[in-house]
């Protein structure tokens, strides 16, 4: 039985050695298993003679109670050094600054968008909506557009599956609307649209929004005084020059484009005219009783120009860097 006592050191210098409870597990496994070290001389006593037997198993007991004793005490002091680190990683240091909210904000496009909103709700607007998603009949036919118009041409429009199209305009929307409603109509429409185009100035989507208003007697006049009051209001300058220049849309007759006067000289902010009668007679209006006007501005151009924003793929690349100057 010479052995015990190194057996026993062995051990003691494994339980030592280890700092996790598993591999604290194996070690104690090792020597006090039912294969273990230790556990391999009691086994071995009954083969010592009878009158050594009694001193040899003395000696084993004592070993097995010092190895225990060395192994509780390592698993007591690994579960407190876990029990610290713990309480280090989770305490509360209620000195340290708070980290504060971190609140999103609107696109500058959706900023420009409800100011417009809200604007043209004050003059006794509705806001409407409509697909993305197009019949040929609502964003083409209806308006007047006819087969072989070139603003129908493949190079232009997105046409998906079944003839439909990516909506060119927010235009579909006034004829959705007119079907589904009786004059009085008096409405602005935002959107995206979409036409195959990409550079500084033009994005394959884009944000439109459409006005309308019909009702019996609603004149060229109304509908400049309407335009020019909300883009004096929109920029916040009551000498704003406003200019309607002759021009043709397929839906409108009168039409015109709508400049405003800039600094660096006339720019363009929009299309209108007095609703076609042949868009009126589409939707099963008569044009006899009523007529109205209609005008579309792009949403994109309002925002770069309250914001000086001089390239509109900025608004679309979601860089939050450009996104969080807006708000
Ligand atoms: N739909 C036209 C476009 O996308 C814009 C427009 C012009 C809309 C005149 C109108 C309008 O309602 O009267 O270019």
């Amino acid at each position: 039985m010479t052995n015990v006592d190194a057996i026993l050191q062995a051990g003691l210098a494994a339980v030592e050695a280890v700092s996790d409870l598993i591999e604290l597990e194996q070690v104690k496994a090792r020597y006090l298993g039912k294969s273990g070290e230790l556990t391999e001389l009691l086994k071995q006593l009954g083969k010592l003679p009878p009158e050594e037997r009694k001193a040899a198993g003395a000696t084993i007991n004592v070993a097995k109670q010092a190895f225990e004793t060395a192994h509780n005490a390592r698993r007591d002091l690994i579960n407190a050094q876990k029990l610290e680190a713990q309480l280090a990683a989770e305490s509360l240091d209620v000195t340290l600054p708070g980290r504060g909210l971190s609140t999103g904000g609107l696109h500058p496009v959706a900023l420009t968008l409800e100011r417009i909103a809200t604007l043209f709700r004050s003059m006794g607007f509705q806001v409407a909506d409509g697909p993305e998603i197009e019949t040929d009949f609502h964003n083409f036919q209806a308006l007047n557009i006819p087969e072989n118009h070139p603003a129908r041409a493949m190079a232009d429009t997105f046409y998906v599956e079944g003839g439909d199209v990516l909506r060119t305009h927010t235009s579909p929307i006034q004829v959705r609307y007119m079907l589904n409603n009786e004059p009085p109509i008096k409405i602005v429409a935002p959107g995206r649209v979409y036409r195959v185009d990409s550079d500084a100035t033009h994005s394959p989507m884009f944000h439109q929004m459409e006005g309308l208003w019909v009702e019996e007697g609603v004149s060229f006049a109304d509908l400049k005084a309407v335009v020019t009051d909300f883009l004096r209001r929109f920029f916040e300058r009551d000498d704003l020059q406003v200019r309607f220049r002759p021009s043709f849309f397929p839906f409108t007759e009168p039409s015109a484009e709508i400049d405003v006067l800039g600094e660096r000289g006339w720019l363009e902010v929009g299309g209108c005219g007095m609703v076609h009668p042949n868009v009126l007679r589409n939707v099963n209006i008569d044009p006899e009783k009523y007529s109205g006007f209609a005008f579309g501005i792009g949403l994109d151009r309002f925002a770069m120009l309250r914001y000086g924003v001089n390239d509109l793929r900025l608004f679309f690349e979601n860089d939050l860097n450009f996104l969080k100057q807006f708000n």
